[in-house]
């Protein structure tokens, strides 16, 4: 298991990645902020599987950094989780061939930085609402590692649903000729979805949590029953979560690419949660049947 080669200055990332490129490798690329877990993993050892996918061995990397610009400034930025040695081992075991992680701010953000990324439709409503300026800071980081990595390939959490539908449109509008890959949600065994703001839960929130998978489970299985309207399966899980003690943001029912809000349930339609326990915002989603 050899350690990746970690970098912390992006402009020596970019001269990296653009050799590598221009030399016929093939390049896959995992945004992360850190503090990883099995969710960050399995994208890490798909995008090793996708580098080397050419049938000559490519550049899997991934990046570590803890983005100011997609925090509001009531959120967690300073308490956010970070672990730099623990990342690079679990990246090594998942076969990464390098890391950056700027180790300032400014690296990435330089005082005067002054261009943004906005999509506009695929971040109204849900996370954009409860969270206003959340997905302009994604995109434009997104865009920015995008540029300084120059990946063939990036893969994405479909536990973070919109932020996908975001990074898509993006890609698209844009034309950064990338491909976007969504990889499934990845969970522990009693159903709890992974994220780094778990560790934030004591172990009663950790066991009332339970109710965003619970609530998931019980809308599939009322949608199998043929239940399709909307506002019955919404307030099915609004109550399940309200009854595990979760103060919920939102529960909606959306087309799955346009998060357009449907009135009944189609197979594929996506049921997203977001609810506080204590004070950890938690989402969660699953598509239906
Ligand atoms: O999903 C995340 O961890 C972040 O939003 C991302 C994509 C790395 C951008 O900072």
């Amino acid at each position: 298991m050899k350690t990746p080669e970690l970098i912390t200055d992006p402009a020596s990332w970019q001269a990296r990645c653009t050799a590598a490129r221009e030399g016929g490798t093939r390049i896959a690329l995992v945004t992360t902020m850190g503090y990883l877990h099995e969710g960050h993993l399995s994208l890490m050892r798909e995008a090793r599987r996708r580098a080397d996918a050419g049938g000559r061995r490519g550049l899997a990397v991934g990046t570590i950094f803890v983005n100011p610009t997609q925090f509001g400034p009531t959120e967690d930025l300073a308490r956010y989780p970070r672990d730099l040695e623990g990342d690079l081992a679990k990246c090594a075991a998942a076969g990464l061939d390098a890391v950056l992680a700027p180790s300032d701010p400014a690296q990435m953000f330089a005082p005067g930085h002054e261009t943004w990324v906005t999509v506009e439709r695929a971040s109204q409503g849900l996370d954009g609402a409860s969270r206003p300026g959340h997905f302009r800071g994604v995109a434009t980081v997104v865009a920015k590692l995008f540029n300084l990595t120059r990946p063939h390939v990036a893969l994405f959490g479909e536990k973070d649903w919109q932020q996908l539908a975001v990074i898509r449109a993006m890609v698209r509008d844009l034309a950064f000729g990338i491909e976007i890959v969504g990889m499934p949600i990845v969970r522990e065994p009693d159903g709890l979805a992974l994220s780094s703001r778990n560790a934030y839960l004591s172990p009663d929130e950790r066991r009332r949590a339970l109710a965003l998978s619970g609530a998931l489970a019980e809308a599939r299985e009322a949608a199998a029953r043929g239940e399709r309207d909307a506002a019955a399966l919404r307030a099915g899980a609004r109550a399940r979560l309200e009854a595990a003690g979760g103060r919920v943001d939102y529960v909606e029912l959306v087309h799955p690419e346009t998060l357009a809000p449907v009135a009944r349930a189609e197979p594929g339609s996506v049921l997203l949660l977001a609810a506080f326990f204590g004070t950890t915002r938690l989402i969660d989603n699953g598509r239906l049947p």
